[in-house]
């Protein structure tokens, strides 16, 4: 067992299992908030996940590996609740629990074998509309900027829609509360697009396919989006490198001319990012806003990690009613942006999204959440 204990991974189980199923959830999230209660609810499940170090997601990590064997050897009496391509999502019962303890407890050396040899990495690319309209604000205040509209059509739920009108792809997102997003008109457009992972995902390889498969909660809109945005992904070559972010990130920035704007953006690492390395990535943003402008849209949940939760990874001012949700109705994340403009930085909350990126909520930017960094 990690030093920590079975209770942190209690926590983050009970954050994740409460932010999908909320009040008014789709149905089809309910299998995944099933797996993370089944693991929050049995202490024998809870050990098992203890045994992987803290550092590598608990709680994440042991549901995404239960879920990459289960997809292998298709046990009987448990596979029918998984979906399969094509067909409606099944629905879940009081039988799901003890048929997913006892498959985990039967292969737990199967399991910690996979939890060993992988690292935790659920893509969503349906947070890409969270991140699109994001770059439409920057947009509004950098007007001719060298950004690019993205590779999706982005559709609210409102019926407004942007980004690429013919793309193969089309992510819905519905908007609650009062506030509607505001819609970029144009997306601008993106002179370079770098991606850092270090463990990228081979879109071409059927092994890391399953495995980034794994990693998405089992929901048929899901896995549909994930499978449309491979194929698309695998047409667009040559943008990832595998590194480290932070370590990464100086080199980048150095190399991109003085007459385009930075756009840093990061979608669910910095959450998984030790306190240590969040300080440098907020510090080399700092350092480099000071001599160039230069933007940070940041889309993570609140740290500490599990139901704790309580600052942004942006070290931006959190309003007291977000955090009462968070620690209350579990898992969302902040969709933060830093801007720095001739050596002034400033930072806003812009809207709070289910991590699926498939809901979010604009948030008033005059009552919290702006400060200045
Ligand atoms: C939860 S996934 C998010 C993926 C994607 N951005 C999204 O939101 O759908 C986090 C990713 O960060 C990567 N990662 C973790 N630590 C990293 C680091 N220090 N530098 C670069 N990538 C890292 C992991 O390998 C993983 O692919």
């Amino acid at each position: 067992m990690n030093g920590a204990g079975t209770d942190p991974v209690r926590g983050q189980a009970t954050e994740i299992a409460r932010g999908w199923s909320a009040p008014g959830a789709p149905a089809s999230w309910a299998l995944t908030a099933a797996i993370f209660d089944a693991l929050a609810h049995d202490e024998d499940l809870l050990a098992l996940a203890a045994d992987v170090p803290a550092d590598r997601l608990p709680a994440l990590l042991f549901c995404a590996s239960a879920g990459y064997l289960i997809a292998e050897r298709e046990p009987e009496g448990l596979i029918g609740y998984f979906p399969t391509e094509g067909d409606p999502q099944p629905a879940v019962d009081a039988a799901f629990e003890p048929a997913f303890r006892g498959f985990c407890l039967d292969h737990r050396d199967e399991l910690a074998a996979v939890c060993a040899r992988r690292r935790y990495q659920m893509n969503d690319v349906a947070r890409t509309t969270q991140v699109a309209l994001a770059l439409g604000v920057v947009g509004r205040r950098h007007p001719g900027l060298g950004l690019h509209p993205d590779r999706y059509r982005h559709l609210m739920g409102d019926g407004r829609q942007f980004g690429d009108a013919r793309s193969r792809l089309t992510l819905h997102c519905e908007s609650d509360g009062p506030l509607a997003p505001p819609i970029p008109g144009e997306m601008p457009p993106i002179e370079a697009r770098i991606g850092v992972d270090v463990a990228p995902i081979d879109v071409t390889d059927p092994d890391d396919l399953r495995w980034a498969r794994a990693c998405l909660p089992p929901e048929t809109g899901s896995l549909d989006r994930f499978d449309r945005a491979a194929r698309l992904v695998a047409a667009h070559p040559g943008h990832l490198r595998r590194g480290d972010a932070i370590e990464e990130l100086p080199a980048i920035l150095d190399a991109i001319p003085d007459d385009v704007l930075p756009v840093v953006t990061d979608t669910y690492p910095a959450v998984f990012f030790a306190d240590e390395q969040r300080r440098r990535l907020r510090q080399l943003v700092r350092q480099w806003g000071d001599v160039r402008d230069l933007v940070w849209i940041s889309l993570d949940p609140l740290v500490p990690l599990g139901v704790e939760g309580r600052h942004s990874v942006q070290a931006l001012d959190v309003p007291e009613n977000l955090v009462t949700e968070y620690q209350r109705d579990g898992v969302f994340a902040l969709l933060g942006l830093v801007s720095f403009e001739h050596g002034h930085g400033s930072g806003t909350l812009l809207a709070r999204a289910h991590p699926s990126g498939t809901r979010m909520r604009w948030l008033d930017q005059a009552t919290g959440g702006a400060a200045a960094v």
